[in-house]
């Protein structure tokens, strides 16, 4: 297929036996905005097999970077969770999304919220430059089952506040929030629920939700996206476009 590119496989970390992410080379000619997606697979049966997949890594970094959760009869994750370093990949040489700030009107406050391997997105954004300067702050949730499906939680809380290029950033302006549900941890509870008790904002030492000053970014289960959208219509949020910018942007998570 013409529109996909071979890359190698460069690293490959398994978080659990449910979740895994590796790094690949980057066609030289791939460009794509923090936030996006674009399609990763496997020649299986000789014919390319591919799934939308976000970008972990940001969009001035050498190589790419895809977060995934293992299927075990998954028709691509449970191949694609068998890589090993030196493996070739499919990566299309398009990349796409609706996890765009420009969709979003300006504000102060920007909340990305995720679960499970909606966090992807997020960890591009995050290492973004740009964000920093359009909010005076990012607010980065993730909620998961379990503490050690909270991938990258030691790179954001250790790593990048010491990055020479974004560090200062990160250290001033990010606020990262994890959150699982079904085991004992300083923060538990779906982030729904964190936000209608007001749990989520007493934490983070910042007001309610506000149509003025609040911006939010969605990248999760269904169910969660439902549910968000439907707390965020009820206080008036709308959903923002390309060509008509609101208060929030919603992507679905990809499952292999
Ligand atoms: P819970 O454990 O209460 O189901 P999954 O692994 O099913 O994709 O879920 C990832 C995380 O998203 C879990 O912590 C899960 O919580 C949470 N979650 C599932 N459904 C919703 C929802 N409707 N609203 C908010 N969080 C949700």
């Amino acid at each position: 297929m013409s529109n996909l590119t071979q890359q190698t496989v460069l690293s490959i970390h398994h978080w659990t036996d449910t979740l895994f992410s590796f790094t690949c080379t980057r066609d030289r000619s791939f460009r794509f905005d923090n936030g996006q997606f674009t399609l990763v697979g496997l020649e299986i049966d000789n014919k390319p097999l591919v799934r939308a997949y976000s970008m972990a890594s940001a969009n001035y970094e050498e190589t790419l970077e895809f977060l995934s959760i293992k299927v075990q009869d998954g028709p691509l994750t449970s191949r694609l969770q068998h890589l090993k370093v030196g493996d070739s990949v499919y990566i299309s040489k398009k990349s796409t999304g609706t996890l765009i700030a420009d969709s979003l009107l300006p504000g102060s406050t920007l909340w990305l919220l995720s679960t499970g391997t909606g966090l992807a997105p997020f960890m591009s954004i995050i290492k973004d430059p740009e964000i920093y300067s359009r909010y005076k702050r990012i607010v980065l949730t993730h909620t998961c089952r379990f503490i050690d499906e909270l991938a990258y939680k030691e790179y954001i809380t250790q790593s990048l506040p010491h990055d020479e290029h974004i560090g200062q950033l990160i250290r001033d302006q990010l606020v990262y929030y994890p959150t699982v549900t079904r085991e004992s941890f300083h923060n538990r509870g779906r982030i729904t629920d964190l936000i209608q008790e007001g749990k989520l904002f007493e934490d983070v030492g910042l007001p309610p939700f506000s149509i003025e000053h609040d911006r939010l970014m969605l990248c999760g289960s269904p169910h969660m996206l439902k549910d968000t959208r439907a707390l965020l219509k009820e206080m008036g949020f709308t959903e923002g476009t390309h060509s008509q910018p609101g208060h929030y942007v919603v992507e679905r998570a990809f499952v292999g």
